[in-house]
């Protein structure tokens, strides 16, 4: 029996309530939504951004073909360059398999070259089988300067190759870029149309980016300012503007080297695009994710507080005003109509957090006081660090706290209520993060039994995002993930189509309901009810084994079990849920999946379980 409240006493539902956010994570960015196709396309690739890089990353070169670091270099953000003899060439591969490219689609090529005297360069785009159109020519003179050329794919290829080839001049390059002309919105240096429209098509009501854990720390070392041109920066939303060539490339929190091609200008852009409010996060300078640093240089906070106010100004100024007029340069010379803004992500230091927190916000409500300053939780959803950030929170009359978990789609079922009891008088919380272990079915169910809380608390919960949003096939830090692609393909996940029916369906009103009578499950469950292992990249010791049936299993004794979700955490080691009678084929339980471990692999595990009121 289901008692429905006509009166219309429940929480209004914000349109802006469900949202997503966007983090380079999993090759999100460069070889995901950013559509350039050359990888490492201006030479910056380096062992800080990962130990397996080197400026030549992503090419094959034959010939004289040398990697430069000097003053003759295209620009001072822009450090190395190739320098190319006569007759020697290039070849990048692009991301993963290679360049792709559609039959009859247009693909604009473009470089920066300088050459003592004409160089003519040779521009062919080919896969295994031959040509996949018409080789170009430019011819590159004197300092510095951008040549274009465009290709009509006149096959269709995964596994295309972008050669550039000199003749009997040497010549310096650098940026070498391939985008395909049909991008998301036909926007220049824009995005892959079908990701970004995937992304739109959940109607999203506000994007956080660009992270997340890249945020305050630019590496896996933890919180460093980085000098001159080291890697590992923060990310710091100037070196993510103006012309690409000048943007400085930085190490990414997750391995890998991030172009900043897709930059702060370009995410406010999408934002407006899909009719989403930009909800931009600043680092605080206090490392999150793991890391215990705070800096303590008061010169330093005082330039990132700076650099915040000259957001704002960028995404809200005038035209006229200094950051207003970058904007207006770069082509959008309305603003961008900015009104919430993160500050740091995920910080484990509360009170150094706290401190720093609020003097950005006070300068910030000094000078916008519209502007609503979002304060988070640290790391976990419950615990000390949880608890003293939320009493700080509290204490200092946080507008919005950032909360983020990711747990067993059995937690995300039996914490319906977590927010029934928050206090509807203190900080209203946006969930920036969430997710139930898994892309299954299952996992997408209990997430929208969990949303219904939400809703229910939507007096309280104002934002809430799944994370993360984009997985590439082969490259993945995290999963589960929302939306996943190949070069080619892209695919929602079941969680993403359950978003999807929220966020495009999401009410004006909650009408409180009550449900009575529900049949008790009765009977035991025997069988196998599907376990999915899981095991994650070479960046985690990380091995999870998540049942499926998300019901209440008898603890038996297995070896593991404590009742408890365990996660493993040395080498070979993994974990079981609640002790459950895990039978499998394998003798020794550890060494199903060693840690470290990053493909897929398929178990005969069974599990036997029987409901406790069965
Ligand atoms: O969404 C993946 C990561 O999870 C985010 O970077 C971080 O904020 C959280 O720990």
């Amino acid at each position: 029996t289901i008692d429905v409240e006509t009166a219309g006493s429940g929480a209004t539902i914000d349109d802006s309530m469900y949202g997503v956010f966007f983090e380079d994570i999993n090759q999100a960015a460069d070889g995901g939504i950013y559509a350039e196709l050359v990888q490492n396309r201006s030479f910056e690739y380096e062992a800080a951004d990962n130990p397996g890089y080197t400026p030549k990353t992503g090419w094959d070169t034959g010939g004289t073909a040398e990697v430069r670091d000097d003053d003759g270099r295209l620009n001072a953000r822009n450090r190395h360059y190739l320098a190319l003899g006569a007759g020697a060439s290039a070849t990048n591969g692009g991301f993963r398999t290679g360049i792709a490219v559609e039959e009859g689609k247009t693909y604009d090529f473009s470089l920066w070259a300088r050459a003592d005297g004409d160089a003519p360069l040779e521009i062919s785009l080919a896969d295994g089988d031959g040509a996949l159109g018409a080789a170009q020519k430019v011819t590159a003179s004197g300092k510095w300067a951008k040549y274009e050329a465009a290709f009509t794919a006149d096959r269709t290829s995964a596994t295309g190759r972008l050669t550039v080839k000199a003749g009997g001049t040497p010549a310096a390059v650098d940026m070498v870029s391939l985008f395909p002309r049909d991008t998301y919105k036909g926007r220049a240096n824009g995005l892959r149309k079908d990701l970004a429209e995937k992304v739109e098509a959940l109607d999203p009501g506000f994007l956080r980016f660009p992270g997340g854990c890249l945020v305050n720390t630019g590496s896996h070392q933890g919180y460093d300012e980085g000098s001159g041109w080291e890697r590992k920066r923060s990310y710091q939303w100037k070196d993510t503007i103006g012309p690409v060539e000048t943007r400085a490339t930085n190490a990414n929190f997750w391995g890998y080297n991030q172009s900043y091609g897709l930059g702060y200008y370009e995410y406010f852009q999408f934002a407006e695009d899909i009719g989403a409010m930009p909800l931009p996060v600043v680092p605080a300078l206090v490392t999150g994710c793991g890391q215990n640093k705070a800096t303590d240089d008061p010169e330093l906070l005082k330039r990132h507080i700076q650099d915040t106010l000259d957001l704002i100004e960028f995404a809200n100024g005038p035209a006229t005003s200094e950051w207003g007029a970058k904007r207006a340069e770069m082509g959008h010379p309305e603003p961008f109509g900015l009104t919430h803004l993160g500050v740091g992500n995920e910080e484990n230091l509360p009170d150094e957090f706290m401190a720093r927190f609020k003097e950005f916000r006070a300068a910030i409500e000094a000078k916008h006081p519209d502007i609503t300053v979002v304060s988070n939780s640290g790391p976990d959803d419950s615990g000390t660090v949880f608890d003293r950030a939320w009493q700080l929170n509290r204490d200092n009359d946080v507008a919005m706290v950032d909360e983020h978990y990711y747990n067993s789609p059995r937690w995300f079922l039996e914490n319906n209520n977590r927010y029934d009891s928050y206090d509807r008088n203190g900080p209203k919380v946006f969930l920036g993060e969430y997710a139930s272990q898994g892309n299954t079915f299952g996992n997408a169910l209990a997430e929208a039994a969990y949303m219904t809380g939400l809703e229910r608390n939507a007096d309280v919960v104002k934002l809430a995002s799944y994370a993360p949003l984009l997985a590439g096939e082969g490259t993945v830090q995290w999963e589960p993930d929302m939306i996943w692609f190949d070069n080619t393909r892209s695919w929602g996940s079941a969680n993403y189509e359950m978003q999807k029916l929220f966020m495009t369906s999401t009410g004006d009103q909650v009408v409180p309901s009550k449900a009575s009578g529900t049949p008790a499950t009765s009977g035991p469950i025997t069988g196998a009810v599907g376990l999915s292992t899981w095991a994650t990249s070479a960046a985690y010791d990380d091995v999870r084994v998540t049942g499926a049936d998300g019901g209440e299993l008898l603890a038996d004794d297995f070896a593991a079990g404590d009742g408890k979700w365990t996660q493993a955490t040395g080498a070979g080691s993994w974990a079981v849920q609640d002790g459950a009678y895990v039978q499998s084929d394998e003798a020794a339980e550890n060494t199903l999946v060693t840690a470290g471990d990053t493909g897929w692999h398929d178990y005969d595990l069974k599990v036997k379980a029987t409901k406790k009121s069965g």
